[in-house]
């Protein structure tokens, strides 16, 4: 089965090294790319690992034993990430996301967190530094990483009854260890707390209003609970339109049961449609990159576990910015690359997808969601 995984492998290593410009102006805190989209976010991948096996993300059959992960040498050190990521910042970066993989399972991640917790935006702010975990061991690190400077975590939680949670990591991972992780982050001040819910239309569907009751009765406002549209990210987890529960079809169960408000987007380029139970119970969002593209204002940069900036989730190529990191580049030189590619980038593969023009060229393989990052 390990040999299924090959052309990824590939990929990883055949990504193009970007060509450092001739003359280097100095970023100005305002690149954009050639629709307009501003450079905001940055989602950090730190290791292509996870302990867990979700069917949508990291199928069994092909994340095996025989499934060559990144060696650790190829891993961005943690240096070279903060050191990248301060010139994202000086680009116009206001937010860092550390993903996976499952991010709390690199080795002392959190003083990682503690270097870019120090960093500040342009105009002399702290950044907002956080991070999308299992959940799996956050109740054994959450005070670490608040001590570190995080600010908050967003929790994957595919459903509640443990049976179907159990089925949907894959390997038997209780429920129960998770909501102690979301208590404890809570308890010790990561918040607001985020839980994602992949839906999957016959797997975990029924789960939508008892996740939502569940949520709002043991937390209210402190947790805002979001359905996700299960995505066609990645080659390898046989997704199938007939799979995706519309995001209408989310919110209609949702209003047969609660009574909701819209809220307006907190920021621009937002995943997620916001709204609130009338009587202040708190908030869910609907993250619908399949029915309802959002690429129009998406300002996300990805940075892959060895250092190749992707430009969307979709994206079959990365630029490989470790190649100039190891190569002696300087931060002037660095800088110009990330303004160039920023500057070329015209990726929207959700809307693409929409309009039924999305597929990968020949040879292309889509970029796996546990290597590039969530
Ligand atoms: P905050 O709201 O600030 O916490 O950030 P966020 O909305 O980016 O949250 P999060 O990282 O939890 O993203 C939620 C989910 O949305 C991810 O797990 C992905 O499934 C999906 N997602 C995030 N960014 C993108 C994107 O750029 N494109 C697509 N298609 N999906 C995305
Ligand atoms: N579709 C939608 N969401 C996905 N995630 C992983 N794979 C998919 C997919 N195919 C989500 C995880 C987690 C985040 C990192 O991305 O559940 O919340
Ligand atoms: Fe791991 Fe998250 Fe992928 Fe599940 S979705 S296999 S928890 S990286
Ligand atoms: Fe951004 Fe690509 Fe997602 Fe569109 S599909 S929102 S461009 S990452």
């Amino acid at each position: 089965m390990g040999e299924n995984i090959i052309p990824l492998v590939d990929e990883r290593v055949a990504a193009p090294v970007p060509r450092i410009p001739a003359t280097l102006a100095p970023p100005s805190g305002r690149v954009v790319d050639t629709l307009g989209r501003p450079l905001r976010d940055l989602r950090i991948s730190v290791t292509d690992r996870c302990n867990f096996r979700c069917r949508y993300c990291m199928p069994k059959e092909v994340f095996d034993r025989h499934y060559r992960f990144l060696p650790h040498a190829e891993l961005l050190s943690f240096e070279e990430i903060t050191r990248l990521a301060r010139l994202f910042v000086a680009h116009g970066v206001r937010k860092l996301r550390l993903t996976g993989g499952e991010p709390l399972l690199r080795k002392d991640v959190e003083l990682l967190i503690g270097q870019l917790a120090a960093l500040r935006t342009l105009d002399g702010q702290p950044l907002d530094v956080t991070l999308t975990t299992n959940g799996s061991v956050l109740a054994r690190k959450a005070r670490a990483l608040r001590e570190a400077g995080l600010q908050r975590v967003t929790v994957s939680l595919d459903a509640l009854d443990d049976a179907i949670f159990r089925a949907m990591n894959d390997v038997d991972f209780p429920v129960g260890e998770v909501l102690r992780g979301i208590d404890t982050a809570l308890h010790e001040g990561l918040a607001p707390v985020k839980v994602n819910m992949v839906v999957k239309r016959g797997t975990n569907d029924h789960e939508i209003v008892p996740m939502a009751r569940f949520v709002r009765d043991r937390y209210g406002p402190r947790v805002a609970l979001r359905f996700i549209e299960y995505m066609d990210v990645g080659a390898t987890n046989g997704w199938r339109m007939d799979e995706v529960l519309p995001s209408a079809q989310v919110l209609q169960r949702l209003q047969a049961a609660f009574a909701l408000e819209p809220l307006a987007a907190a920021a621009p380029g937002e995943t997620a449609e916001r709204w609130r139970y009338a009587d202040g119970g708190g908030e869910i969002g609907l993250i619908s990159s399949v029915t309802q593209a959002f690429c129009r204002d998406c300002n996300r940069a990805r940075l892959s576990t060895e250092g190749k900036l992707f430009l969307c989730l979709f994206a079959t190529r990365g630029h490989d910015l470790r190649a100039l990191l190891r190569g002696g580049a300087s931060d002037a030189e660095l800088a110009a690359v990330i303004g160039d590619i920023w500057s070329a980038r015209g990726d929207r593969y959700s809307e693409l997808r929409g309009l039924q023009q999305a597929a990968p060229g020949p040879g292309q393989r889509r970029i796996e969601m546990h290597y590039i990052g969530g």
